[in-house]
């Protein structure tokens, strides 16, 4: 039997997605199984490993993208015992989503809950883990800590806001100003980044705080000199969570300013002292699932469980056909999403 997927040959703009057709299903091989994908996530990430600039993943060539998928398990391959056939499964697989039968090491499966739509639940495992994992794994934050989101419009940004209500959590969050609305309805105060210095602004916004202004934790994709900034909005005894390069991916900053970005995050953590306890991080989620497979499915699983009971909600824009590829790369590109667009391998061309 034949099967679809998108093809990336060489590394560039949307137009080096391609449709293809293969002619048979690959089978499973040892500690393998075969996923019927029903729901595969897309994403900046997508386009940063696309144009070939995502330090994680280089090829090789040709492969198929998509970071995150959702799907069910149609056959076990030899020496898998911790699944069964038919069971929904959901997985942070880096590339390989975009097609409607992926070849998946078990060892990271998840089990997806009954009940939970496919596209709902492919918001998970990238972005609502890592904005999970950045929110409990470093700091236990009260009630009523306040945090920072930069670039909270985005799919993590949303993914923040919307955990930290479930924590009791006060947000401020940085976006363009098309995008304010959807920021502020989640109950954060909107700051315009491009309408002036959010330094300025996060100060102002946090001037009568007990304790002293700034906020209590930022979370900061953008990298570079950016972190910079980010730091100082920080109140003391504050964390710097730095988890992109995003000014790198898009071609607007080196590979030197992104690690020098890197650097001034290790420089602060070793002299905190120096800065009233401030602190920082980097956070990755593949390097911290190596580390911690344990810790990745636990949050997975506890992740799932708030998703079925409600208590989180993923925003899903579209739910497209995997022809629709090289559209969605577009639209991810102008930005200003407000959430995710899935694709739906099985949908109708
Ligand atoms: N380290 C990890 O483990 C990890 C995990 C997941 C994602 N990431 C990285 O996190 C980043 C965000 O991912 P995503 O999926 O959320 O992307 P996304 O949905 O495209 O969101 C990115 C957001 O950043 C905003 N933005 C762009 N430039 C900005 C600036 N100078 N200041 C403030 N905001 C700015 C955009 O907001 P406006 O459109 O409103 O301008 C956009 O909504 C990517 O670089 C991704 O690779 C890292």
């Amino acid at each position: 039997m034949s099967f679809q997927h998108i093809r990336i040959s060489r590394f560039g703009g949307p137009e080096v997605l391609e449709l293809v057709e293969e002619p048979a299903v690959p089978e499973p091989g040892v500690g393998e199984v075969r996923i019927k994908v029903l729901a595969a996530g897309t994403g900046f990430t997508d386009v940063f490993i696309r144009n070939g600039r995502y330090p994680d993943f280089k090829g090789p060539l040709p492969f198929t993208p998509g970071y995150e998928l959702v799907g069910i398990v149609e056959k076990i391959g030899p020496g898998v015992t911790s699944l069964r056939e038919g069971e929904t499964v959901a997985d942070l697989c880096v590339v390989g989503g975009y097609t409607q039968y992926a070849i998946r090491p078990a060892q990271f499966l998840v089990a997806v809950p009954d009940g939970v739509d496919p596209a709902e639940a492919v918001c998970i495992p990238l972005a609502y883990l890592t904005a999970f994992q950045m929110l409990t794994r470093y700091r236990k934050l009260a009630p009523g800590a306040k945090i920072l989101v930069i670039g909270a419009s985005g799919t993590v940004g949303t993914a923040l806001l919307d955990l930290a209500n479930h924590f009791g959590l006060r947000s401020i969050g940085t976006c363009s100003a098309v995008n304010l609305s959807i920021v502020k309805g989640y109950g954060a105060k909107a700051i315009d980044y491009k309408a002036g210095d959010f330094v300025r602004a996060v100060r102002k916004l946090t001037a009568k705080r007990k304790g002293g202004r700034g906020v209590d934790i930022v979370f900061d994709a953008i990298g570079g000199a950016h972190f910079k900034r980010s730091f100082a909005c920080l109140a003391r005894g504050g964390l710097l969570v730095g988890y992109g390069a995003q000014t790198m991916a898009i071609g607007r900053a080196s590979l030197i300013s992104a690690g020098i970005g890197l650097l001034r995050l290790n420089v602060w953590s070793a002299f905190r002292f120096l800065h009233g306890g401030r602190n920082a991080v980097f956070y990755s989620i593949t390097a911290r699932r190596k580390q911690k497979p344990e810790e990745f499915k636990t949050d997975m699983v506890t992740l799932f469980d708030l998703l079925r009971a409600g208590a989180i909600h993923p925003v899903v824009i579209d739910r497209l056909p995997l022809s629709a590829a090289r559209d969605v790369h577009k639209r991810i590109e102008r930005g200003g999403l407000g959430g995710k667009i899935v694709l739906v391998p099985w949908a109708a061309t």
